[in-house]
């Protein structure tokens, strides 16, 4: 609403100016309205909702987000991020949203655990349509080059691909930039699409390179021929070395204890504060906290983490960890944490702002080969064992509401999945469960092929 007076007052002093610039250089004022107007146009000026809306509509900006491994998971945390209103489309790997143009999109970017590239939607036509896109690709080369210095690179990708058409594209637009530009070079190795690991590891985009995706609107998994095609330009790439270095370079990193990769870690985080911006006002709560991915993870998003774990073994991790973090990033007031057992809290062990807690709780016991039913049974037994006295501890000692969001094991059994048959239950007696999906289990999954554990997640509140 401020941004809509400011712009009005703005836009009524214009017209004041524009006014008195006219009546002092040419005398009284003598124009007809109609003759006026045509001098000081009425952009809107009227004060009506419709018009605010306009003015809004004209300030969004499309862009798409590439997704990486696991969709829906990344769809759930752009609609947490963004608003679910801002997903306007859906693309092979990815969404396109609708929202307020990002002022820093590799900031943004660094924030989803689930994307791998930003683009700026450029242009877009229906699909139904005959669409050259060797002019799209060759108008957004042309475009661009203002900003870059020596020779002319660009890539060209296609969402689905097709090599015949990306082949065109590619031969196509070079001809074409021939004449406007002069010689230029695509960066595409045999007309293949550009991996983002690769965008990234030659850094395209800090060399001044173009890098451009085709994408076609998707619907239930398959091209939507009714849908549309959009080119869009890389805005930012994710940081794949940065990823990799504090997941493996880390000093304590225990395979034993399950690799929790710190991009799922940010991806839960998104999930539980949505839009609200990562700050030292939020704290981000692990008692689970093993050696230290979501502590580690909400302390570089920007948040106050805490933790606490059984083991006094992964609480020395977790310091090790969070000191070496604490070095290599340049971080300041480090995560506090102790060991503690999870069933066992009381009101004191809550941080002081208690709003989110975000935790891969327990795998369980990890399994190196498939394991017969009524041993995973038995596991199973005793996990929902352990979440029964978390839950029912927890809503005793929450005093404020608090957002959860944690991960459950499941397991495989052949290729079955089995899932803990009473954590529903559970959860409904001391929570208020939030629908991640509409699956009868309104929960999402995060696995991986040949997995024997896997991650269930769910978002509840307590208190
Ligand atoms: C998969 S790890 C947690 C990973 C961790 N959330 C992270 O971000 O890296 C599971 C942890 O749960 C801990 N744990 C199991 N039972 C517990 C309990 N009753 N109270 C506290 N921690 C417990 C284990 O010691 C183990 O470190």
């Amino acid at each position: 609403m401020g941004l809509n007076c400011s712009y009005f007052n703005r836009e009524k002093a214009r017209r004041k100016a524009l006014y008195s610039e006219i009546t002092s250089k040419e005398g009284r004022l003598w124009y007809s309205r109609a003759a006026f107007r045509k001098k000081v146009p009425k952009t809107r000026v009227k004060r009506s909702k419709k018009t605010c809306r306009n003015f809004m509509e004209k300030d969004l900006k499309k862009y798409i987000f590439q997704t990486g491994h696991g969709k829906g998971l990344s769809k759930m945390e752009l609609e947490a991020t963004s608003g679910a209103e801002a997903l306007v489309d859906e693309v092979e790997d990815g969404f396109v949203l609708e929202q307020a143009a990002l002022p820093d999109p590799i900031a943004h970017l660094d924030r989803l655990g689930g994307v791998v590239r930003i683009l700026e939607v450029i242009q877009s036509g229906p699909a139904t349509m005959p669409l050259n896109f060797e002019e799209w690709v060759t108008k957004a080369v042309e475009t661009e080059v203002k900003n870059t210095e020596g020779k002319v690179r660009y890539g060209v990708s296609m969402h689905p691909k097709s090599e015949k058409v990306l082949t065109k594209i590619l031969i196509g637009s070079k001809k074409r930039l021939k004449e406007s530009l002069g010689n230029t070079r695509f960066v595409n190795k045999n007309f293949q699409n550009l991996s983002s690991v690769q965008a990234w590891h030659e850094h395209l985009l800090d060399d001044g390179a173009i890098e451009l995706h085709l994408f076609q609107s998707q619907k239930n998994g398959k091209a939507d021929e009714k849908g549309k095609w959009y080119l869009g330009k890389t805005v930012a790439i994710q940081n794949f070395e940065s990823y990799s270095h504090r997941d493996y370079n880390r000093p304590a990193r225990s395979a034993k204890n399950g690799m929790f990769p710190p991009k799922l870690a940010q991806v839960l985080i998104n999930i539980a504060i949505g839009a609200i911006s990562p700050s030292t006002d939020v704290t981000i709560w692990d008692p689970f906290c093993g050696s230290g991915t979501v502590l580690q993870e909400a302390w570089l998003m920007g948040c106050r983490s805490q933790g606490s774990d059984l083991a006094p073994n992964l609480i020395d991790d977790a310091k090790a960890n969070l000191e070496w973090l604490k070095y290599e990033y340049q971080l300041r007031d480090t995560p506090q944490v102790e060991v503690k057992d999870a069933t066992e809290l009381t009101a004191y062990d809550i941080p002081k702002d208690p709003r989110f807690l975000v935790s891969e709780t327990t795998l369980g016991p990890a399994l190196l080969h498939a394991l017969p039913a009524d041993e995973l049974k038995e596991i199973q037994v005793e996990l929902e064992t352990l979440y029964e006295g978390f839950f029912q501890n927890l809503k005793k000692i929450v005093k404020e509401p608090l957002t959860v969001v944690f991960t459950a094991p499941y397991h495989r059994l052949g290729n079955e999945r089995l899932f803990l048959p009473h954590l529903p239950k559970i959860l409904g007696k001391y929570t208020e469960v939030v629908p991640l999906s509409d699956h009868q289990r309104p929960s999402l999954f995060f696995e991986r092929k040949d997995q024997l554990v896997s991650r269930e997640i769910w978002k509840v509140i307590v208190g």
